[in-house]
Protein backbone atom coordinates (compact mmCIF):
# COMPACT_ATOMS: atom_id res chain seq x y z
CA UNK A 1 0.00 0.00 0.00
CA UNK A 2 2.80 2.42 0.93
CA UNK A 3 4.49 1.49 -2.73
CA UNK A 4 1.38 2.27 -4.41
CA UNK A 5 1.01 5.43 -2.33
CA UNK A 6 4.83 6.58 -3.13
CA UNK A 7 4.71 5.30 -6.92
CA UNK A 8 1.32 6.95 -7.41
CA UNK A 9 2.89 10.54 -6.09
CA UNK A 10 5.57 10.18 -8.37
CA UNK A 11 3.45 9.48 -11.65
CA UNK A 12 1.54 11.90 -10.82
CA UNK A 13 3.67 14.45 -10.23
CA UNK A 14 5.28 13.72 -13.96
CA UNK A 15 1.42 14.29 -15.12
CA UNK A 16 1.41 17.46 -13.18
CA UNK A 17 4.67 18.91 -15.23
CA UNK A 18 3.78 17.84 -18.23
CA UNK A 19 0.58 18.92 -18.32
CA UNK A 20 2.32 22.05 -16.84
CA UNK A 21 4.50 22.44 -20.43
CA UNK A 22 1.65 21.56 -22.37
CA UNK A 23 -0.41 25.04 -21.38
CA UNK A 24 3.23 27.24 -21.71
CA UNK A 25 3.35 25.81 -25.68
CA UNK A 26 -0.50 26.64 -26.10
CA UNK A 27 0.81 30.30 -24.76
CA UNK A 28 2.87 30.00 -27.88
CA UNK A 29 0.76 28.58 -30.54
CA UNK A 30 0.36 30.07 -34.14
CA UNK A 31 -2.41 31.74 -36.45
CA UNK A 32 -4.54 30.02 -38.24
CA UNK A 33 -3.60 28.96 -41.93
CA UNK A 34 -4.85 30.63 -44.82
CA UNK A 35 -5.76 28.46 -47.47
CA UNK A 36 -7.47 30.94 -49.71
CA UNK A 37 -3.52 32.04 -50.45
CA UNK A 38 -2.49 28.52 -50.28
CA UNK A 39 -0.88 27.35 -53.31
CA UNK A 40 -0.75 23.38 -53.24
CA UNK A 41 -3.13 21.60 -50.39
CA UNK A 42 -2.63 18.32 -49.62
CA UNK A 43 -5.82 16.06 -48.44
CA UNK A 44 -4.56 12.78 -46.73
CA UNK A 45 -7.04 10.28 -47.16
CA UNK A 46 -7.11 7.02 -44.08
CA UNK A 47 -8.99 4.39 -44.56
CA UNK A 48 -9.18 3.23 -40.67
CA UNK A 49 -10.90 0.18 -39.65
CA UNK A 50 -14.44 -1.59 -40.04
CA UNK A 51 -16.55 0.20 -41.74
CA UNK A 52 -14.27 2.75 -42.70
CA UNK A 53 -12.21 2.07 -45.69
CA UNK A 54 -15.63 1.28 -47.46
CA UNK A 55 -16.83 4.93 -46.05
CA UNK A 56 -13.58 6.76 -47.06
CA UNK A 57 -13.13 5.13 -50.54
CA UNK A 58 -16.86 6.29 -51.56
CA UNK A 59 -16.33 10.10 -50.29
CA UNK A 60 -13.03 9.98 -51.53
CA UNK A 61 -15.13 9.49 -55.48
CA UNK A 62 -16.89 12.74 -54.19
CA UNK A 63 -13.67 14.37 -53.96
CA UNK A 64 -12.49 13.40 -57.22
CA UNK A 65 -15.38 15.00 -58.89
CA UNK A 66 -15.55 18.01 -56.73
CA UNK A 67 -11.83 19.02 -57.21
CA UNK A 68 -11.43 17.67 -60.88
CA UNK A 69 -9.71 20.71 -62.06
CA UNK A 70 -7.78 21.14 -58.84
CA UNK A 71 -6.31 17.78 -59.05
CA UNK A 72 -5.66 18.13 -62.47
CA UNK A 73 -3.57 21.51 -62.00
CA UNK A 74 -1.96 20.03 -59.41
CA UNK A 75 -3.29 22.66 -56.64
CA UNK A 76 -4.53 19.76 -54.64
CA UNK A 77 -3.39 16.42 -54.10
CA UNK A 78 -5.28 13.15 -52.43
CA UNK A 79 -2.73 11.31 -50.78
CA UNK A 80 -4.06 7.80 -49.55
CA UNK A 81 -2.68 6.06 -46.12
CA UNK A 82 -2.35 2.85 -45.30
CA UNK A 83 -1.53 1.54 -42.28
CA UNK A 84 -3.72 2.99 -39.60
CA UNK A 85 -5.36 -0.13 -38.90
CA UNK A 86 -6.16 -2.39 -35.77
CA UNK A 87 -3.99 -5.13 -36.75
CA UNK A 88 -1.43 -2.92 -37.37
CA UNK A 89 -1.63 -0.56 -34.66
CA UNK A 90 -1.60 -3.76 -31.86
CA UNK A 91 1.25 -5.21 -33.58
CA UNK A 92 3.71 -1.88 -33.13
CA UNK A 93 2.29 -1.04 -29.47
CA UNK A 94 0.84 2.14 -30.34
CA UNK A 95 -2.10 3.85 -31.35
CA UNK A 96 -0.67 5.62 -34.29
CA UNK A 97 2.28 4.02 -35.84
CA UNK A 98 5.39 6.59 -36.61
CA UNK A 99 5.75 6.40 -40.10
CA UNK A 100 1.75 6.65 -40.55
CA UNK A 101 2.17 9.85 -38.01
CA UNK A 102 4.82 11.03 -40.31
CA UNK A 103 2.76 10.84 -43.51
CA UNK A 104 0.05 12.24 -41.89
CA UNK A 105 2.16 15.57 -40.72
CA UNK A 106 3.10 15.80 -44.37
CA UNK A 107 -0.19 16.45 -45.33
CA UNK A 108 -2.59 19.66 -44.70
CA UNK A 109 -5.40 18.26 -44.16
CA UNK A 110 -7.02 14.43 -43.71
CA UNK A 111 -10.37 12.84 -44.32
CA UNK A 112 -10.09 9.58 -41.58
CA UNK A 113 -12.23 6.20 -41.62
CA UNK A 114 -13.25 5.24 -38.45
CA UNK A 115 -10.52 3.43 -35.88
CA UNK A 116 -11.34 0.61 -33.65
CA UNK A 117 -10.21 1.04 -29.65
CA UNK A 118 -9.87 -1.79 -27.74
CA UNK A 119 -11.87 -1.48 -24.46
CA UNK A 120 -9.46 -1.95 -21.71
CA UNK A 121 -5.45 -2.68 -22.18
CA UNK A 122 -3.26 0.65 -22.80
CA UNK A 123 -3.71 0.90 -26.20
CA UNK A 124 -5.01 4.88 -26.73
CA UNK A 125 -7.48 5.60 -29.29
CA UNK A 126 -5.85 6.91 -32.48
CA UNK A 127 -8.76 9.81 -32.65
CA UNK A 128 -7.41 11.26 -29.18
CA UNK A 129 -3.52 10.45 -30.74
CA UNK A 130 -3.80 12.40 -33.58
CA UNK A 131 -6.15 15.04 -31.81
CA UNK A 132 -3.42 15.24 -29.15
CA UNK A 133 -0.09 15.13 -31.85
CA UNK A 134 -2.26 17.57 -34.31
CA UNK A 135 -2.92 19.75 -31.68
CA UNK A 136 -6.73 19.51 -33.46
CA UNK A 137 -8.70 21.75 -30.41
CA UNK A 138 -11.98 22.38 -31.83
CA UNK A 139 -13.95 19.53 -32.36
CA UNK A 140 -17.04 21.08 -34.18
CA UNK A 141 -20.07 19.55 -34.95
CA UNK A 142 -23.30 20.90 -36.99
CA UNK A 143 -26.49 19.43 -36.99
CA UNK A 144 -29.66 20.69 -38.52
CA UNK A 145 -33.08 19.85 -38.49
CA UNK A 146 -34.30 22.05 -40.77
CA UNK A 147 -38.43 21.78 -40.57
CA UNK A 148 -38.20 21.47 -36.68
CA UNK A 149 -36.06 24.93 -36.94
CA UNK A 150 -32.92 23.06 -35.11
CA UNK A 151 -30.14 24.43 -36.53
CA UNK A 152 -26.81 23.56 -33.95
CA UNK A 153 -23.31 23.41 -34.01
CA UNK A 154 -21.00 21.96 -31.39
CA UNK A 155 -17.47 23.73 -30.17
CA UNK A 156 -15.97 20.40 -27.81
CA UNK A 157 -12.40 21.20 -26.96
CA UNK A 158 -10.87 18.35 -28.35
CA UNK A 159 -7.68 17.91 -26.21
CA UNK A 160 -8.26 17.78 -22.79
CA UNK A 161 -10.41 17.54 -20.16
CA UNK A 162 -10.87 13.34 -18.96
CA UNK A 163 -9.14 12.44 -22.72
CA UNK A 164 -5.69 13.96 -21.75
CA UNK A 165 -4.75 11.73 -19.56
CA UNK A 166 -7.61 8.63 -19.59
CA UNK A 167 -5.23 5.95 -20.35
CA UNK A 168 -2.41 7.30 -17.57
CA UNK A 169 -4.39 6.94 -14.26
CA UNK A 170 -3.84 4.67 -11.59
CA UNK A 171 -4.98 1.61 -9.96
CA UNK A 172 -4.51 -0.49 -7.01
CA UNK A 173 -6.17 -3.87 -7.85
CA UNK A 174 -8.89 -4.81 -5.54
CA UNK A 175 -9.30 -1.65 -3.84
CA UNK A 176 -9.37 1.87 -6.09
CA UNK A 177 -8.96 2.98 -9.30
CA UNK A 178 -8.31 7.29 -9.87
CA UNK A 179 -8.56 8.51 -13.44
CA UNK A 180 -7.60 12.05 -13.82
CA UNK A 181 -8.99 15.43 -15.68
CA UNK A 182 -7.08 18.85 -16.85
CA UNK A 183 -8.65 21.77 -17.85
CA UNK A 184 -6.39 24.78 -18.81
CA UNK A 185 -6.62 28.49 -19.07
CA UNK A 186 -5.04 28.41 -22.44
CA UNK A 187 -6.96 25.35 -23.75
CA UNK A 188 -10.01 27.03 -22.75
CA UNK A 189 -9.54 30.30 -24.61
CA UNK A 190 -8.78 28.98 -27.69
CA UNK A 191 -12.06 26.55 -27.93
CA UNK A 192 -14.12 29.62 -26.39
CA UNK A 193 -12.63 32.26 -29.08
CA UNK A 194 -13.52 29.42 -31.74
CA UNK A 195 -17.00 29.32 -30.88
CA UNK A 196 -17.37 32.90 -30.36
CA UNK A 197 -16.17 34.10 -33.54
CA UNK A 198 -18.16 31.50 -35.45
CA UNK A 199 -21.34 32.99 -33.31
CA UNK A 200 -19.44 36.39 -34.74
CA UNK A 201 -19.48 35.93 -38.26
CA UNK A 202 -22.68 34.15 -38.98
CA UNK A 203 -24.68 35.81 -37.01
CA UNK A 204 -25.33 33.77 -34.20
CA UNK A 205 -27.27 35.53 -30.92
CA UNK A 206 -26.51 33.16 -28.16
CA UNK A 207 -23.60 30.59 -27.07
CA UNK A 208 -24.98 27.96 -24.31
CA UNK A 209 -21.81 27.25 -21.90
CA UNK A 210 -22.46 23.53 -20.71
CA UNK A 211 -20.30 22.06 -17.93
CA UNK A 212 -21.14 20.52 -14.59
CA UNK A 213 -19.21 23.31 -12.54
CA UNK A 214 -21.49 22.76 -9.71
CA UNK A 215 -19.58 19.47 -9.45
CA UNK A 216 -16.43 19.45 -11.13
CA UNK A 217 -15.44 22.91 -9.08
CA UNK A 218 -11.75 23.22 -10.31
CA UNK A 219 -11.76 21.91 -14.02
CA UNK A 220 -15.59 23.05 -15.24
CA UNK A 221 -15.48 25.92 -12.76
CA UNK A 222 -12.28 27.25 -14.85
CA UNK A 223 -13.96 26.42 -17.77
CA UNK A 224 -17.02 28.25 -17.58
CA UNK A 225 -15.61 31.78 -16.10
CA UNK A 226 -12.68 31.68 -18.94
CA UNK A 227 -16.00 31.72 -21.54
CA UNK A 228 -17.25 34.04 -19.94
CA UNK A 229 -14.22 36.64 -19.99
CA UNK A 230 -13.75 35.65 -23.59
CA UNK A 231 -17.44 36.53 -23.82
CA UNK A 232 -17.32 39.77 -22.65
CA UNK A 233 -15.35 41.08 -26.17
CA UNK A 234 -18.13 39.80 -27.92
CA UNK A 235 -20.65 41.69 -26.31
CA UNK A 236 -23.50 41.62 -28.96
CA UNK A 237 -23.29 37.69 -28.44
CA UNK A 238 -25.04 36.62 -25.19
CA UNK A 239 -23.59 33.89 -23.09
CA UNK A 240 -25.68 31.23 -21.05
CA UNK A 241 -24.57 28.77 -18.67
CA UNK A 242 -26.10 25.60 -18.16
CA UNK A 243 -25.36 22.27 -17.00
CA UNK A 244 -24.79 19.24 -18.91
CA UNK A 245 -27.79 17.28 -17.50
CA UNK A 246 -30.22 19.51 -17.92
CA UNK A 247 -29.10 20.68 -21.69
CA UNK A 248 -29.43 16.93 -22.67
CA UNK A 249 -33.07 17.10 -21.62
CA UNK A 250 -33.36 20.23 -22.94
CA UNK A 251 -32.23 18.65 -26.61
CA UNK A 252 -35.42 16.35 -26.67
CA UNK A 253 -37.45 19.16 -25.58
CA UNK A 254 -39.24 20.11 -28.47
CA UNK A 255 -40.64 23.21 -26.87
CA UNK A 256 -37.64 24.64 -26.14
CA UNK A 257 -34.36 23.19 -28.50
CA UNK A 258 -35.21 25.38 -31.59
CA UNK A 259 -33.55 28.30 -29.24
CA UNK A 260 -29.82 27.23 -29.28
CA UNK A 261 -27.44 28.13 -31.77
CA UNK A 262 -23.98 27.66 -30.71
CA UNK A 263 -23.10 24.80 -27.66
CA UNK A 264 -19.07 25.21 -26.21
CA UNK A 265 -18.52 22.48 -23.66
CA UNK A 266 -15.48 20.82 -22.41
CA UNK A 267 -14.11 17.44 -24.10
CA UNK A 268 -16.46 14.52 -22.82
CA UNK A 269 -19.60 16.16 -22.62
CA UNK A 270 -19.54 17.16 -26.23
CA UNK A 271 -18.38 13.64 -27.18
CA UNK A 272 -21.67 12.59 -25.14
CA UNK A 273 -24.18 15.34 -26.40
CA UNK A 274 -23.18 15.45 -30.03
CA UNK A 275 -24.54 11.47 -30.44
CA UNK A 276 -27.47 12.50 -28.79
CA UNK A 277 -27.43 15.54 -31.33
CA UNK A 278 -26.93 13.70 -34.30
CA UNK A 279 -29.49 11.15 -33.40
CA UNK A 280 -32.24 13.52 -33.32
CA UNK A 281 -31.14 14.61 -37.08
CA UNK A 282 -31.31 10.75 -38.01
CA UNK A 283 -28.62 9.28 -36.79
CA UNK A 284 -25.28 8.83 -35.83
CA UNK A 285 -24.58 7.73 -39.38
CA UNK A 286 -26.05 11.36 -40.35
CA UNK A 287 -23.49 13.99 -38.93
CA UNK A 288 -20.20 15.07 -39.44
CA UNK A 289 -17.34 15.90 -37.69
CA UNK A 290 -14.46 18.34 -37.94
CA UNK A 291 -11.04 18.45 -35.75
CA UNK A 292 -9.17 21.75 -36.22
CA UNK A 293 -5.80 22.93 -34.60
CA UNK A 294 -3.96 26.15 -36.30
CA UNK A 295 -1.40 23.71 -38.59
CA UNK A 296 -3.98 21.22 -39.18
CA UNK A 297 -7.38 19.63 -39.54
CA UNK A 298 -9.12 16.41 -39.74
CA UNK A 299 -12.25 15.43 -40.78
CA UNK A 300 -14.19 11.96 -39.78
CA UNK A 301 -17.58 10.90 -39.66
CA UNK A 302 -19.13 10.90 -36.01
CA UNK A 303 -19.44 7.05 -35.51
CA UNK A 304 -17.12 4.12 -34.97
CA UNK A 305 -15.86 1.53 -37.01
CA UNK A 306 -19.06 -0.42 -36.84
CA UNK A 307 -17.40 -4.11 -36.56
CA UNK A 308 -20.34 -5.71 -36.35
CA UNK A 309 -21.52 -4.81 -39.51
CA UNK A 310 -18.42 -6.07 -41.08
CA UNK A 311 -19.44 -9.76 -39.42
CA UNK A 312 -22.83 -9.88 -40.62
CA UNK A 313 -21.15 -9.00 -43.95
CA UNK A 314 -23.38 -5.60 -43.94
CA UNK A 315 -20.17 -3.51 -44.79
CA UNK A 316 -21.31 -2.61 -48.08
CA UNK A 317 -24.82 -1.74 -46.93
CA UNK A 318 -22.64 1.05 -44.73
CA UNK A 319 -24.27 4.73 -44.64
CA UNK A 320 -21.59 6.87 -45.80
CA UNK A 321 -23.28 10.50 -45.30
CA UNK A 322 -21.45 11.18 -42.26
CA UNK A 323 -18.08 10.97 -43.89
CA UNK A 324 -19.65 13.26 -46.73
CA UNK A 325 -20.58 15.90 -43.66
CA UNK A 326 -16.91 15.39 -43.07
CA UNK A 327 -15.91 15.86 -46.73
CA UNK A 328 -18.07 18.92 -46.83
CA UNK A 329 -16.37 20.58 -43.71
CA UNK A 330 -13.23 19.70 -45.59
CA UNK A 331 -14.05 21.29 -48.72
CA UNK A 332 -15.44 24.41 -46.51
CA UNK A 333 -12.58 24.56 -44.20
CA UNK A 334 -9.75 24.79 -47.56
CA UNK A 335 -11.75 27.83 -48.46
CA UNK A 336 -13.88 26.09 -50.65
CA UNK A 337 -16.93 27.04 -49.98
CA UNK A 338 -18.94 26.79 -53.16
CA UNK A 339 -18.07 22.98 -53.54
CA UNK A 340 -19.12 22.77 -49.79
CA UNK A 341 -22.18 24.22 -50.71
CA UNK A 342 -22.67 22.00 -53.68
CA UNK A 343 -21.75 19.05 -52.21
CA UNK A 344 -24.35 20.19 -49.09
CA UNK A 345 -27.42 20.55 -51.92
CA UNK A 346 -26.85 17.14 -53.24
CA UNK A 347 -27.14 15.37 -49.77
CA UNK A 348 -29.86 17.14 -49.34
CA UNK A 349 -31.43 16.17 -52.19
CA UNK A 350 -30.49 12.72 -51.54
CA UNK A 351 -31.45 12.16 -47.81
CA UNK A 352 -34.27 14.33 -48.03
CA UNK A 353 -36.00 15.44 -50.80
CA UNK A 354 -36.32 12.60 -53.54
CA UNK A 355 -35.74 9.62 -51.22
CA UNK A 356 -34.71 7.27 -54.21
CA UNK A 357 -32.21 5.74 -52.99
CA UNK A 358 -32.57 4.73 -49.09
CA UNK A 359 -29.93 4.10 -46.73
CA UNK A 360 -31.20 1.63 -44.25
CA UNK A 361 -27.52 0.36 -43.19
CA UNK A 362 -29.01 -3.43 -44.32
CA UNK A 363 -29.34 -5.69 -46.95
CA UNK A 364 -32.90 -4.39 -48.17
CA UNK A 365 -31.61 -0.85 -48.61
CA UNK A 366 -29.08 0.80 -50.88
CA UNK A 367 -25.60 -0.03 -50.66
CA UNK A 368 -22.76 2.86 -50.19
CA UNK A 369 -21.78 2.59 -53.61
CA UNK A 370 -25.33 3.10 -54.78
CA UNK A 371 -25.81 6.27 -52.72
CA UNK A 372 -22.98 7.65 -53.75
CA UNK A 373 -23.39 7.04 -57.63
CA UNK A 374 -26.53 8.71 -56.86
CA UNK A 375 -25.03 12.30 -55.16
CA UNK A 376 -22.66 12.14 -57.67
CA UNK A 377 -25.35 12.42 -60.02
CA UNK A 378 -26.55 15.32 -58.27
CA UNK A 379 -23.58 16.53 -58.37
C1 LIG B 1 -15.98 10.82 -31.20
C2 LIG B 1 -15.68 9.42 -30.77
C3 LIG B 1 -14.29 9.39 -30.16
C4 LIG B 1 -14.31 10.20 -28.89
C5 LIG B 1 -13.72 8.00 -29.90
C6 LIG B 1 -13.69 7.18 -31.15
C7 LIG B 1 -12.35 8.08 -29.29
O1 LIG B 1 -16.65 8.95 -29.92
O2 LIG B 1 -15.25 11.36 -32.04
O3 LIG B 1 -16.95 11.39 -30.71
O4 LIG B 1 -14.62 9.70 -27.80
O5 LIG B 1 -14.03 11.39 -28.98
MG1 LIG C 1 -18.26 10.27 -29.62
Amino acid sequence: MEDFVRASCAHFEALLREQLQRQQRMEQAGKARDFAAAEKIVIGVVGGDGIGPIIVRQARRVLEKLLEEELASGRVELRNIDGLTLERRLACGRAVPEDVLREIKACDVLLKGPTTTPKGGTLESANVTLRRELDLFANVRPVSVPEQGIDWIFFRENTEGEYALGSRGIELPGALSMDFKVTTDAGTRRIARAAFDYARQNGKKSVAIVTKANIMKKTDGMFSRIAHEVAADYPEITAEDWYIDIMTANLVNEALRSQFQVFLLPNLYGDIITDEAAQIQGGVGTAGSANIGAEYAMFEAIHGSAPRKIERGEGDWADPTSILRAAELLLRHIAMADKAEKLGEALRVCTETERRVVMTGHRDGATCKEFVDYVLEKL
